[in-house]
């Protein structure tokens, strides 16, 4: 079958290791599912696992996509949950340390099929066609377990994200502004900035611009970048949630603001399967757009990740077939 896959791990030259051409079609063993894939999407995750990075260099080559939404052989239309655990596994899966996300140990969704454990397989709201669906499972589940789970934001409140036009961005944006929440958002440019306002951002600002007062909570999928912007962003007593350090993982942490002002900082990753189908009926009952940027068939996916490398994202990127 036609897929989109890394050949071997590139740190320096991620997408010299792209490659498309035909990967062997899966096989569902007992229990597992397979779906023919109708979208999916690109996340930064896939990046990563092209540099190697949350991969080990013996799962290679592998077929990428963390997520998706597709048809299962009868018929129904299912969205991806991508976090796969060990069956045995009770509660939070995101806590299971057997996990793994589709890409770093199972083949992903940049394909004609993938297989998955059949309770990864979530029946799809009518209300979503296939590209908004597909978004649903990685970026949009993280900004839905950051935001509602972690948190702990109550509508009236202040929430900042930094970063404007990114997937999970973008995602934060608009579940806070449905949820009622003032959302004030960093952006590295003037056209991102407005992006974010379209989305429902109340305010923007350039990215370290001084903001006209603090904030309940910042969201962080930056890193080093914006860190101290984030820790000077906090009310006392507020709280920064990060999932992601694109651009670097190590942070002065600005410890005597953290003490003094009794900041929280907390991870945050993915989200379990009940919360993917709480987002699901959240995105449908508000009724919810997701924003996608690109739209492209799967062959042409290498522009797809072109952009990413580049920064050049306006919502999210998604591959159809
Ligand atoms: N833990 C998890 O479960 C999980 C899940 C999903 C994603 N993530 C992580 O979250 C991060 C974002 O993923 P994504 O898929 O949303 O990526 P993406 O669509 O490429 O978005 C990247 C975002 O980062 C911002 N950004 C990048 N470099 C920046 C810099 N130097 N200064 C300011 N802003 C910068 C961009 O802001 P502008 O809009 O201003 O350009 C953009 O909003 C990645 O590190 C990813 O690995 C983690």
């Amino acid at each position: 079958m036609f897929a989109v896959y890394a050949a071997a791990p590139n740190a320096d030259a991620p997408l010299d290791s792209l490659t498309m051409g035909e990967r062997p079609e899966p096989e569902a063993p007992e229990g597992w599912v397979a779906v023919t894939v109708t979208a999916a999407s690109l996340n930064m995750h896939d990046l990563w696992t092209l540099r190697g990075v949350g991969i080990k260099p013996d799962q290679f080559p592998m077929i990428l996509g963390c997520d998706g939404a597709g048809t299962l052989d009868d018929g129904t239309e299912v969205v991806l949950h991508s976090v796969i655990g060990d069956p045995s596994w009770a509660g939070d899966e995101t806590l299971d340390p057997g996990r793994t996300l589709l890409t770093e140990k199972h083949q992903g969704t940049f394909a004609e099929k993938v297989i998955v454990p059949a309770r990864n397989a979530v029946p799809k709201p009518d209300g979503l066609c296939a590209a908004q669906a597909a978004v649903m499972g990685t970026a949009w589940l993280t900004a839905y377990r950051m935001l509602f789970v972690k948190s702990g934001l109550r509508p009236g409140q202040t929430m900042l994200v930094q970063g404007a036009s990114g997937g999970v961005s973008t995602a934060l944006v608009q579940l806070g502004h449905a949820a009622g929440i003032r959302v004030w958002v960093t952006g590295r440019t003037a056209e991102k900035r407005a992006l974010a306002e379209k989305l429902g951002a109340h305010a923007v600002f350039p990215s370290g611009e001084r903001l006209p007062g603090k904030v309940d909570a910042v969201f962080e999928t930056v890193g080093e970048a914006t860190w101290s912007h984030s820790m000077r962003a906090l009310k006392p007593g507020g709280i920064i949630v990060v999932s992601g350090s694109t651009s670097g993982p190590n942070p002065i942490a600005d410890l005597q603001r953290l003490f003094f002002l009794q900041l929280r900082v907390v991870g945050s990753t993915m989200g379990t399967r009940d919360e993917l189908a709480d987002l699901l009926s959240f995105v449908a009952t508000a009724g919810i757009h997701p924003e996608i940027g690109l739209e492209l068939p799967m062959e042409r996916a290498e522009e797809g990740f072109r952009a990413m490398l580049d920064g050049n994202t306006a919502g999210k990127i998604v591959f159809t077939q």
